[in-house]
């Protein structure tokens, strides 16, 4: 979260070379773009008109900061061209830089020039937190699919609508927890599903230091447990079948603070236990550290930041490792672009108000320092 375009030239080419390392060199230079992108200003003061017909282009984006910059438009870029018809943000020249980049039809500050635009199909939503659902919500009813970056609401009342919304025209809807889509992770659900009986799983996360005012703290946007725990939260849930789910028991460990330097442990219904630690100190030049441990069955697995794994079944012992860390972005982007005319893309409707109702009572959990119980029943009746 640092801006590394004012750190010294030393701790900038440290930082490029580590991240080669991790990344490769057309992901490393994508993310240093985004960062020069975040401060690039423009002699235009006006958003630009929406073209009155057709272009050959049908994707928007809400949001052009920096994930919009380096993943959304830069995978559906790479993999499909200038497809990009019109990029919205609230600051115009994140607009501009990510429209010429991209080669956008046109730029603007007005969500509405995107949202009822008849040329636009598909809509990513890569702003702030608290717009997430507010604009799904519009882009569902204009009959777009939406991928929407996590966290996909803030609150109850926003998850009910979206719920409602998605059930009432239909919504073509994926959410941006691209972790599941991560190699390594595909591989460990076979492998997790093959085993029976309740799992024990358990997350360490060093998440980046981010700084007291920046946007995710503030009081509506939901803080650190929507922004950046959901990741863990949702992965879990997804680990766990179905039918073997509920009800959940959520157990919070804190101290001063309520979403950093903080665990939660989950109690399934088929007694599978899962904690998600997470601790945000110093610095991680590394970017977010993640390691999960699962025991089921006969299965022992071992990931660490989504570029190792290691399986231990019975006497057998297997190693995988990937040349670069991935989290499942890229595969997550483009299943979104696909959602458009594959179904088997999309998300239910029944995850996305689990997930959604887990977060939230996950992050009550923890404000009020209490245990909390979810029920399935509860999880059905939002919508
Ligand atoms: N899936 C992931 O792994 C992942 C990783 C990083 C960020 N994200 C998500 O992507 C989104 C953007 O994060 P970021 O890191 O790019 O942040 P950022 O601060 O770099 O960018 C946010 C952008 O949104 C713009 N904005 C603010 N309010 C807006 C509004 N109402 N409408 C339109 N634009 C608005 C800001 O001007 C800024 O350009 C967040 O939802 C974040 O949680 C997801």
């Amino acid at each position: 979260m640092d801006d590394y375009t004012r750190q010294s030239l030393l701790v900038r080419s440290r930082k490029v070379a580590r991240y080669v390392r991790l990344y490769g060199l057309f992901r490393t230079i994508a993310k240093v773009r985004a960062h020069y992108h975040m401060n690039n200003e423009y002699p235009e003061t006006a958003s630009l008109p929406v073209p009155a017909g057709p272009t050959g282009k049908h994707v928007g984006i809400l949001g052009c900061g920096k994930f919009a910059y380096a993943n959304v438009a830069y995978y559906v870029h790479q993999n499909f061209g200038a497809v990009i018809r019109g990029v919205m943000d609230t600051d115009l020249n994140r607009a501009i830089s990510l429209a010429q980049r991209y080669r956008a039809d046109y730029y603007t500050t007005n969500a509405d020039d995107v949202l009822n635009d008849a040329h636009i199909d598909l809509i990513y939503i890569v702003s702030n937190h608290a717009s997430h659902a507010e604009y799904a919500i519009a882009a569902i009813r204009h009959g777009k699919a939406v991928h929407i970056e996590k966290p996909p609401v803030v609150n109850l009342d926003q998850l009910i609508r979206l719920c409602t919304a998605i059930d009432e025209h239909n919504g073509r809807v994926r959410l941006g927890f691209n972790r599941p889509e991560s190699p390594l992770v595909r591989l460990l659900k076979q492998q997790l599903d093959a085993q029976t009986g309740p799992a024990m799983i358990n997350w360490f996360v060093a998440g980046h230091a981010i700084s007291p005012d920046h946007w995710y703290f503030a009081e509506e946007e939901g803080g650190r447990i929507l922004g950046n725990l959901c990741h863990w939260i949702d992965f879990t849930l997804r680990l766990i079948p179905a039918p073997s789910r509920y009800p959940v028991q959520i157990i919070p460990t804190r101290s001063r603070q309520s979403d950093c330097n903080i665990s939660v442990s989950y109690v399934f219904g088929d007694g599978s236990i899962a904690t998600i630690t997470f601790s945000a100190k110093g610095h991680t030049f590394d970017g977010v550290r993640e390691t999960l441990n699962v025991h089921k069955g006969n299965l022992l697995a071992q990931l660490t930041d989504f570029r190792t794994l290691r399986f231990d079944i019975g006497p057998v012992v297997r190693h995988h490792r990937l040349w670069f860390r991935d989290h499942g972005h890229r595969r997550s982007i483009l299943d979104s672009y696909l959602m458009r005319t594959d179904k088997s893309k999309q998300e239910t409707g029944a995850m996305i108000r689990e997930t959604g109702h887990l977060m939230l009572k996950t992050r009550e959990a923890l404000e009020t320092n209490t245990v909390m119980t979810v029920t399935a029943g509860f999880s059905r009746s939002l919508a």
